[in-house]
């Protein structure tokens, strides 16, 4: 596991491997739970006894496609005065080319985004061969037409928003070398109106919304079963050319 491909994992495969990569858009607020909801599916799917062979899953991060700020961006970012939360944030083209070539089967460079310097790591990359599931999860995943409908399948992951703040503050003061200030300062400047002006309204688009995360495995199960009836071909993959439910 690393930090662009969050997990790769080989599990039972079907007669549909030659078929497109099944791609699965998961999006949500900040520390909503998208990550471990994607662990969840790929480890559910791995128990399927319906499917046999070997398939290949990945989780993709959107956050590996945050612009690299210049020097003067980031003197703004350690002053919490810039928004990482909104759409410009993101290298869209890079992020579309990417699961562009993902869709066609291509082997893929994902840039290694470093939370610290705000900046890509020179010349690392993680390198994902072909894969039969991708989860590409992200705060902004589907804000954009042209990426949303790249999918096959869209989830939501909802958690309410104290759940969200206190792990979000655990987890940038232990993991990205942030001040409890700092945490909470950006977040009432720009997390917090950026989910609610970029992030929520895009919770219509998704197919599944999933309360509570990972721990409402009720959902995870009927999204797991879902998606094993689709891998085995008992359910068409896409009856549209995007989504298997005519999104
Ligand atoms: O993993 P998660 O979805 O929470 O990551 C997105 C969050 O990362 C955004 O809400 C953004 O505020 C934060 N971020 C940050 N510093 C960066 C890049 C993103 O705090 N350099």
């Amino acid at each position: 596991m690393s930090a662009g491909c969050k997990c790769a994992v080989k599990m039972p495969a079907t007669e549909t491997n030659r078929e497109r990569p099944f791609i699965i858009g998961v999006s949500g607020g900040t520390s909503s739970g998208k990550t471990s909801v994607c662990q969840k599916i790929i480890e559910l799917l791995g128990e399927s006894s319906a499917i046999k062979g070997a398939q290949k899953v990945a989780i993709i991060s959107q956050d590996n496609f945050y612009k690299s700020l210049s020097k003067d961006e980031i003197k703004l970012a350690e002053c919490c005065q810039y928004n990482f939360d909104h759409p410009e944030a993101f290298d869209t083209k890079l992020m579309k080319a990417t699961i562009l070539d993902i869709v066609t089967g291509k082997t893929i460079k994902i840039p290694d985004y470093d939370f610290k310097t705000h900046t890509r790591r020179k010349d690392s990359y993680e390198v994902l061969h072909r894969c039969d599931v991708v989860l590409f999860e992200g705060i902004l995943v589907f804000y954009h037409k042209e990426i949303r409908e790249l999918f096959n399948m869209k989830l939501f992951v909802d958690s309410d928003a104290d759940t969200r703040l206190s792990r979000r503050v655990l987890r940038d003061i232990t993991d990205r070398g942030r001040s409890l200030e700092s945490v909470l300062q950006q977040y009432t400047t720009f997390v917090k109106p950026a989910f609610e002006e970029f992030c929520l309204p895009s919770k219509k688009y998704a197919d599944v919304i999933i309360p509570r995360g990972a721990e409402n495995t009720v959902a995870i199960n009927l999204i797991v079963q879902h998606i094993r009836d689709i891998l085995s071909g008992g359910i068409n993959r896409r009856s549209n050319g995007h989504s298997p439910n005519g999104h």
